[in-house]
């Protein structure tokens, strides 16, 4: 009797926890507007079977059939979180994570007291964190990353006493980091990066005795690294790249950090020298200091790590003929580097031979912007992984090194602004994987070599500012994925522009400014429909300007000044909706300025100075005022806007003759 007694009110709790835990389910469900592969088809009230709900997807139950996993990642659900998410009094583990859930948080998860598990990430959760977390003291795992949350990182986070791994990354938090988050003697990863944080780190944050990985990267946090981080042996990764952090690092930074794996302080306000000590974090991997002010030598201990990656753009370090390269030569060691990054510092001093001997594994290496003097080793063909290679803008003398043919991985090869001299060597024709080759603004003599046409996939080629002789071989016209820029301008190029330049049907900017070309502006141009900037200014073309030109819908700056250019402005310039600027000047174009010009809204310059231009200037547009019009220096032009105070035109045949007008009636006298 007693047992029936029971055993009846123990199966009206249990159905009456079934119910609520499948309402709960239902109440969920009912929160998913939008569910795309019909994840949560099964999710149905169907009161049949005792606890069927169990068995619908992404639920587990305990043998009690209690929900205590709701895991429906990645189903694509969007929707609103329902508060009766909370009603699941048995749930362990609740993952959200990866679909399109917006809306709030709910503050009922607080009533989850027994949740270890909470994944919301990569959703559109908005609002604050919910106030009343603080209940589930079990929670190990607190994942709301990549959101679209607001306002502070709350206080109580800091009284979870076993949580492990807290990311609140990728949201929009602001205020400052409580320092109750030192209470977190179980965390092993915080992550806050990538919000708009401000303030100090908390000391106490620098003393949780088990914390692994630290990251507040791109926040607005100021105030000095606090000194603790150095001083744990727990530390595998710290990340405070792009803050407001100053200071200098302590002398002893890297003596008690066995385990550190990566230090990424890039992009602070960070002074000082590089301390010697960082070379006994002897696990250290990667060492990315870059974009701050650290001054002096980068201390021969730093060579001794075997790092992955150096990364020190960006400062004030110093070398020269008389020390502080030892590094360099002291990190040929090391097989595990793919990429060092030394530009802008004062790094001066011959280049080192040592760079040839860096790890083959070697993927990226720029030196860009130093004072670096001596040759290019010849030896650097033997770094054949690297896919960048960036000397620019340093002192560098001699020839291009043919061995540079060997680095047949090279994306990008960046020799710019040096004093290089010789010729470009034919061997860059193996480099068939490049994208960006810039040789501009050196010594560089001899022709341009045909085999340059070998490279296939070249976006972008810069040989300006050399002394380049010789005509250009039509191949070079024959790179067709040549996008970006083709420029060759001051150099001593001559002949005529091949007909192949028609070929460029990708490219954006081509620059032949400042050579001795010869010939016609070759109609071909106007196949070229990418062309944004033309600049053919500085030669000695002759010809007519080819009406064809105004097929390029979407050129932006057409130069063609300083050359010897004759006969009339084709009225088809009118229609180029997009031309920003447009410079004829010092040519030896005759007729009327076209009238079609002054309807070309874009058109915010025009110069068409020292011409033999005469008739009717246009009064609107561009022609308006003198701010973006030149016209000085030819022989008859008349009318125009009064500011251009133009004499007045005599009424030819009857007619108040626009330049087109004009054209016409001269074409027609003729
Ligand atoms: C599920 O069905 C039961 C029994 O028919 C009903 O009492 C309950 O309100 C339903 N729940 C929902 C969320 O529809
Ligand atoms: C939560 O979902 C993510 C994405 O599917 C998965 O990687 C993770 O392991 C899940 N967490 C748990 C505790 O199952
Ligand atoms: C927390 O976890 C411990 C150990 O697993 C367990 O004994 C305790 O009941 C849990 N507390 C809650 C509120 O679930
Ligand atoms: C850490 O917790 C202790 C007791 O649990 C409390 O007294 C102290 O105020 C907390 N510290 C911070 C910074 O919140
Ligand atoms: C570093 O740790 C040692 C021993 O754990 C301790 O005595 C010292 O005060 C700590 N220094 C700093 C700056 O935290
Ligand atoms: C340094 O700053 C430049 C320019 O903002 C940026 O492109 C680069 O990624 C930064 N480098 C590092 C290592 O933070
Ligand atoms: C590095 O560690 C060695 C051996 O533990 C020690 O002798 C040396 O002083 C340390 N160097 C620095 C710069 O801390
Ligand atoms: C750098 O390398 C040289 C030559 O191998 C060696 O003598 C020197 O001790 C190394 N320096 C450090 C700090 O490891
Ligand atoms: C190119 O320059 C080098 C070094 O300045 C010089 O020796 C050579 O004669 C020049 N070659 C040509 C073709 O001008
Ligand atoms: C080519 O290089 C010169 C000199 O380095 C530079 O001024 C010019 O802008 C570059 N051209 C393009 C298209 O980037
Ligand atoms: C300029 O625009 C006006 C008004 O749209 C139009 O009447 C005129 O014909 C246009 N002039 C030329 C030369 O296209
Ligand atoms: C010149 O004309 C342009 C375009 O009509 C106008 O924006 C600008 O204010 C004018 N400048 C002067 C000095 O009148």
């Amino acid at each position: 009797m007693v047992a029936t007694v029971v055993l009846l009110s123990l199966l009206r709790l249990l159905s009456a926890a079934e119910g609520t835990d499948r309402d709960a389910l239902l109440a969920f469900k009912a929160g998913v507007t939008s569910d795309p592969t019909g994840a949560l088809r099964s999710w149905t009230n169907d009161t049949g079977t005792a606890a069927s709900f169990c068995r619908w997807a992404g639920v587990s139950c305990s043998a009690a059939g209690r929900v205590t996993t709701l895991d429906v990642s990645s189903y694509g659900l969007e929707g609103t979180l329902s508060p009766a998410v909370a009603d699941l009094a048995y749930l362990e583990f609740l993952n959200l994570t990866n679909n399109a859930f917006s809306g709030a948080i709910p503050d009922s998860l607080g009533k989850l007291t027994r949740l270890r598990y909470l994944s919301l990430c990569d959703n559109s959760f908005s609002g604050g964190i919910p106030g009343t977390l603080g209940g589930p003291a079990n929670l190990t795992v607190v994942y709301l990353n990549n959101n679209g949350l607001t306002g502070g990182v709350p206080a109580w986070l800091g009284a979870m006493p076993a949580l492990v791994y807290l990311t609140l990354y990728q949201n929009a938090l602001t205020g400052t980091i409580p320092p109750e988050l030192a209470n977190l003697t179980t965390i092993q990863q915080l992550r806050l990066d990538q919000n708009f944080l401000e303030g100090v780190i908390p000391d106490g944050l620098a003393r949780l005795p088990r914390l692994q990985f630290f990251n507040v990267y791109g926040n607005r946090l100021t105030g000095e690294i606090p000194r603790g981080f150095f001083n744990m042996s727990s530390l595998q990764g710290l990340s405070l790249t792009k803050n407001a952090f100053h200071g200098e690092l302590p002398p002893d930074a890297g003596a008690r950090s066995p385990n550190l794996l990566y230090l990424y302080f890039g992009g602070n306000r960070l002074s000082g020298t590089i301390p010697a000590s960082l070379g006994n974090a002897t696990k250290l991997q990667v060492l990315s200091l870059a974009n701050n002010s650290f001054t002096g030598q980068v201390p021969p201990e730093v060579g001794r790590l075997c790092l992955n990656s150096l990364q020190l753009s960006n400062n004030e370090l110093t070398a020269s003929d008389a020390g502080g390269w030892e590094f360099l030569d002291n990190l040929t060691n090391c097989d595990a580097l793919y990429e060092i990054q030394l530009d802008g510092n004062n790094l001066g001093g011959a280049m080192p031979t040592s760079i040839a001997r860096l790890s083959p594994q070697l993927q990226g290496l720029s030196l860009a912007g130093n004072r670096i003097s001596g040759v290019i080793p010849p030896g650097i063909g033997s770094l054949v992984k690297l896919q960048t290679l960036d000397l620019g803008h340093n002192l560098l003398a001699g020839a291009i090194p043919s061995g540079i043919g060997k680095l047949k991985n090279l994306r990008m090869l960046q020799l710019k602004g040096n004093e290089l001299a010789g010729p470009v060597p034919s061997a860059m024709s193996d480099l068939t994987q490049l994208l960006n080759l810039d040789l501009s603004g050196n010594s560089l003599n001899g022709s341009i070599p045909p085999s340059l046409g070998n490279l296939q996939r070249l976006t972008l080629l810069n040989l300006s500012g050399n002394g380049l002789v010789g005509n250009v071989p039509s191949e070079l016209f024959g790179l067709s994925a040549l996008s970006l820029a083709m420029d060759l301008s001051g150099n001593q190029l001559d002949g005529v522009i091949p007909r192949e330049v028609g070929q460029l049907v990708k490219l954006a900017l081509m620059a032949l400014s400042g050579n001795r070309f010869t010939g016609d502006v070759p109609a071909e141009l106007g196949s070229c429909q990418s062309l944004e900037f033309l600049n053919l200014d500085g030669n000695l073309f002759t010809g007519s300007i080819p009406s064809s030109l105004s097929r390029l819908k979407g050129l932006r700056s057409l130069n063609l000044s300083s050359n010897r250019l004759s006969g009339a402005i084709p009225p088809e310039l009118g229609q180029m909706s997009g031309l920003q600027e447009l410079d004829l000047s010092r040519n030896d174009l005759s007729g009327g300025v076209p009238a079609g010009l002054e309807n070309m809204t874009s058109l915010i310059e025009l110069d068409v100075s020292d011409n033999n231009l005469d008739g009717n200037v246009p009064l609107h547009g561009v022609f308006a005022n003198a701010t973006g019009f030149n016209m000085a220096g030819n022989s008859a032009l008349c009318g125009g806007a009064p500011q251009l105070q133009l004499p007045p035109c005599r009424s030819i045949a009857g007619s108040d003759s626009t330049g087109g007008d004009h054209l016409l009636l001269k074409i027609a006298l003729r």
